[in-house]
């Protein structure tokens, strides 16, 4: 018999579509086939930090299939291990994590579903090394986790872009223009990749391949000779130019990771106009694709990964995340997700040269 009664769910940094399909298939599997108590933790470690907790009933989650968000709401800051303090007029980080170990004690928790990226899996590694058990779950539409095939949220965020693209198109056609679409994914290129593809891009610039702008113009140039006198663009936030840097809109400070990423879509549509003689339009999709309902694809995959988890607490196979390799749910250490582990787009992969046997230019 397992000693565990009662599991936390805690949703930590950027929200994403599939939290709660997430949240919910945890919550019914631990009620339903174990018949476990369950508690959200509020607002990430914050609510840890603070023990605002919440019970979770098969009352209230009813509904939450479809929604966007997360019930339980998110924070991107409190890293508990460095957890900022005002004193003097300055702020001074604290270790504060025995703070959020006895709140669980008190609670009565007896294991952790962590669902996020890798600094919330970060942190929920070194809850696991005080002794905490815990289980992680992949969480970022950027898909740039290492051991998962695929986590969720992407799949929605990639069908949000692609839909732009095809708005796109009709726009960029009517009035013979480029049309530079800017998306998320921080150092990866998966979801500029993917949404490339699938709306048809005639050129995509993703952080794996450094580009020449002149490349994509003539590449642009090209497409007007054959009387194509529009082309749309994808361009992922974190791309750079081959004598470039990515470009930063900000810097938030005491995140994880303070740099946000953005400003790329206007910098290379303005570059294209010169170069290309054709007027050129940037849109920038922004948290569009991290909001609204998670695609079929994400809420089976949320549910797989949700019920997985609980599972695998039942098992006592702590201190690992679950993932999804080829087809099936599986498991690795949380040691080897997190840190500078960050899984990439291949420049050479089967992907990039698909895109490339079919025309799109990557700017290389
Ligand atoms: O990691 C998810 C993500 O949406 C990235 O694609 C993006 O760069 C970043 O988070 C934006 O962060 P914030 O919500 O803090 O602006």
């Amino acid at each position: 018999m397992s000693s565990i009664k009662k599991i936390g769910i805690l949703t930590g940094g950027g929200d994403c579509p599939g939290l709660n399909p997430v949240i919910r298939a945890a919550t019914r599997t631990a009620i339903l086939k174990y018949g476990l108590e369950v508690v959200g933790i509020r607002n990430g470690y914050r609510g840890l930090y603070l023990g605002d907790f919440t019970p979770l009933t098969l009352e209230n989650i009813s509904g939450i299939l479809p929604l966007g968000g997360t019930i339980l709401h998110s924070s991107n800051k409190d890293n508990l291990f460095q957890y900022p303090f005002e004193e003097n007029g300055e702020t001074v980080l604290k270790d504060v994590s025995h703070v959020g170990v006895e709140n669980l004690k008190k609670a009565g928790i007896d294991a952790m579903l962590i669902v996020g990226g890798d600094g919330t899996l970060t942190s929920g590694r070194d809850f696991s090394n005080l002794g905490v058990r815990v289980i992680g779950v992949p969480k970022t539409i950027d898909n740039d986790l290492a051991s998962t095939d695929v986590t969720f949220g992407f799949d929605t965020a990639v069908s949000v872009a692609t839909e732009a693209l095809d708005r796109l198109h009709t726009t960029a056609s009517s009035h013979h223009r480029i049309m530079v679409l800017e998306v998320m994914g921080r150092y990866a290129g998966w979801i500029g990749l993917n949404a490339g593809i699938a709306g048809g891009a005639d050129a995509i610039m993703i952080p794996e391949i450094p580009y020449d702008i002149n490349k994509i113009a003539n590449a642009i140039n090209t497409r007007k000779k054959f009387g194509k006198t529009f082309s749309v663009i994808v361009a992922s936030e974190g791309a750079k130019s081959v004598n470039g840097e990515m470009v930063v809109s900000k810097v938030v400070e005491n995140s994880p990771d303070p740099i946000r990423l953005g400003g790329i879509g206007a910098k290379v549509a303005d570059e294209l106009e010169q170069l290309c003689g054709l007027e050129a339009r940037a849109t920038t999709l922004g948290h569009i694709q991290r909001g609204g309902t998670p695609t079929a694809y994400d809420r089976i995959l949320s549910t797989r990964y949700g019920s997985y988890a609980v599972d695998l607490a039942m098992e006592g196979k702590f201190g690992n995340m679950v993932t999804l390799k080829g087809n099936e749910m599986s498991y690795d250490s949380l040691n080897n997700v997190i840190g500078q582990k960050t899984k990439n787009v291949n420049p050479n992969g089967e992907l990039v040269r698909f895109a490339k046997n079919i025309g799109i230019s990557f700017g290389d």
